[in-house]
């Protein structure tokens, strides 16, 4: 391969040891691309990536070693931090969960230094540690899978987590994966005390708790960052390129589910604190307000849900719990007065059991000049089990399988992904390379970015809980409902 051009995508300054030269052979190129390996080049039209993380380079090393390593504590204890679930190790797709894994890799690789990990009883951790031992240090090398935890002493303390984020200094990170109440408490308490926060979505439940998160961010001038990972999904990153080629936008239809089964692991909160469009839809509408980014604004939300399967035996819901929740949402073009588009974001928990695939999920757009298909449940990859009959699997998402020296290898798995970028930019902002705000430029899922998601997520839930439509606009510099 001739290589003309190489053009690096790095937020802030480049580092200066490494500036590309023009015209680089390929076994060079990979030399350097071993070094940085948070940064992607584009070269000849084509994406690399960086090669490998089982065995650093000393380039690598040292680039890493200007930058500090990042002491993070783990807000959840639950199947996406630990895979651990109430009842045991989690039946779902994240059997050893996504993000204690990532940042023990991270923590192989020299990003983060000490961890910490909060939930609400102190007696799950003997089998959370003796889970991650086993599924972890045993499953791959060099893994330290240590934590300290809390509450400590086997106490039950919901509060827990003020204890653990008091301990820390300002400038370390906080990774939020609790219930979908929690979410505001947890990030404000954090952010107030001058700590960077990567939280999961829904970011809030209420546009006004977002607001406030955007503002205490900015007074406390650190990072924030909503765990939207399918922005990270080479599929859905590369359709929101070509969407932009297609004009005015006309029309967006996303469907996610998971089987009923989920019911009976969600029975703790589902329909009392959370619905399944806050749990599911949210990512779909994330993906399409980040398509629509400076190219139309959301206007009027109207909801409608489909009921009874929930409530039902045997799973016996509370009776407020939707199993289909439907949002039509109506979009204004920036540029163009007589330009509207429609949107229908419909998520459900009672889809069929032993449908071949955890998570349903598939959307269409259509703008002025073309359409886009995404099947992102069926990616042309399918496994077949005698004793479980066959399933589509994922490794775009996490890579479970250890590479061929038995190192994790999933660090090009968008789960992976949406995690570094945070704890990288975290580091730059923590050595002064760049400044928060500077990742509001890059379309990334910061807590300025995601304004629209929760602001039509609420108001889904308004117009259900209200039986109308629900207008969404911008009061000054702020969104609003009416
Ligand atoms: N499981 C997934 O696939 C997935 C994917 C993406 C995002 N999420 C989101 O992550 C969040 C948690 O999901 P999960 O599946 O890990 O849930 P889970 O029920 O398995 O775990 C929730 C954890 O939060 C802890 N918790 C509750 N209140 C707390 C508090 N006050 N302080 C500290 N910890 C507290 C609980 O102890 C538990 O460990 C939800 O918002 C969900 O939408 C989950």
């Amino acid at each position: 391969m001739h290589v003309t051009q190489l053009v690096p995508f790095h937020l802030g300054p480049p580092l200066p040891a490494y500036g590309p030269p023009t015209v680089l052979p390929p076994q060079i190129l990979r030399g350097l691309l071993r070094g940085l390996p948070e940064t992607i080049y584009e070269a000849d039209g084509c994406l690399l990536q960086p090669l490998t993380f089982s065995s650093p380079s000393p380039t690598y090393r040292q680039a890493m070693a200007d930058l500090k390593k990042l002491n993070v504590l783990m807000c959840g204890t639950g199947e996406y931090t630990t895979g651990w679930t109430g009842s045991g190790a989690s039946t779902s797709d994240k059997k050893i969960g996504v993000v204690a894994l990532t940042l023990f890799d991270l923590r192989r690789r020299d990003k983060v230094n000490h961890l910490g990990m909060v939930g609400v009883n102190g007696k799950k951790f003997p089998a959370i540690r003796q889970h991650l031992e086993k599924n972890i240090a045993g499953a791959y090398k060099d893994m330290d899978v240590s934590f300290e935890e809390f509450p400590k002493d086997n106490l039950v303390d919901a509060d827990a987590y003020k204890t653990a984020i008091d301990k820390m200094s300002p400038g370390e990170a906080v990774i939020i994966f609790t219930p979908d109440t929690t979410h505001f408490p947890i990030a404000i308490y954090a952010i107030e005390r001058g700590l960077h926060v990567l939280v999961t979505k829904p970011a809030t439940k209420l546009l006004a708790h977002h607001n406030e998160l955007i503002a205490a961010a900015q007074k406390h001038n650190v990072v924030c960052f909503v765990e939207h990972h399918k922005r990270f999904d080479p599929v859905y990153s590369d359709a929101r390129a070509r969407a932009a080629t297609l004009g005015e936008f006309n029309f967006f239809n996303a469907w996610m589910s998971q089987p009923k089964s989920q019911l009976e692991t969600f029975r703790a909160w589902a329909g009392k604190d959370s619905d399944i469009s806050y749990y599911l839809s949210s990512h779909h509408i994330d993906i399409c307000c980040w398509i629509l980014q400076d190219i139309a604004v959301p206007t009027r939300v109207v909801a409608s849900a489909a009921t009874g399967i929930a409530t039902s035996a045997p799973y016996n819901c509370v009776p407020e719990t939707e199993d289909t929740i439907t949002l039509l949402v109506d979009w204004q073009s920036l540029k163009s007065p007589t330009h509207k588009g429609t949107a229908v974001y419909t998520a459900s928990w009672t889809a069929p059991l032993k449908s071949g695939v955890h998570s349903a999920q598939h959307w269409y757009y259509m703008g002025e000049k073309g359409d886009i298909n995404v099947d992102q449940a069926h990616r042309g990859y399918d496994v077949t089990v005698d004793e479980t009959g066959k399933s589509w699997v994922n490794p775009f998402y996490m890579k479970y399988s250890p590479s061929e020296s038995g190192h994790f290898d999933g660090q090009r798995g968008y789960g992976y992904i949406s995690i570094e970028k945070f704890v990288d930019a975290v580091r730059e902002v923590n050595t002064g390379l760049t400044q928060p705000s500077d990742y509001d430029k890059h379309g990334l899922p910061t807590i300025r970015n995601t304004v629209l998601t929760t602001a039509i997520l609420n108001a889904g839930r308004i117009s259900l809980d209200e039986k109308r439509p629900v207008g969404i606009k911008k009061d000054g510099e702020q969104w609003i409902l009416e």
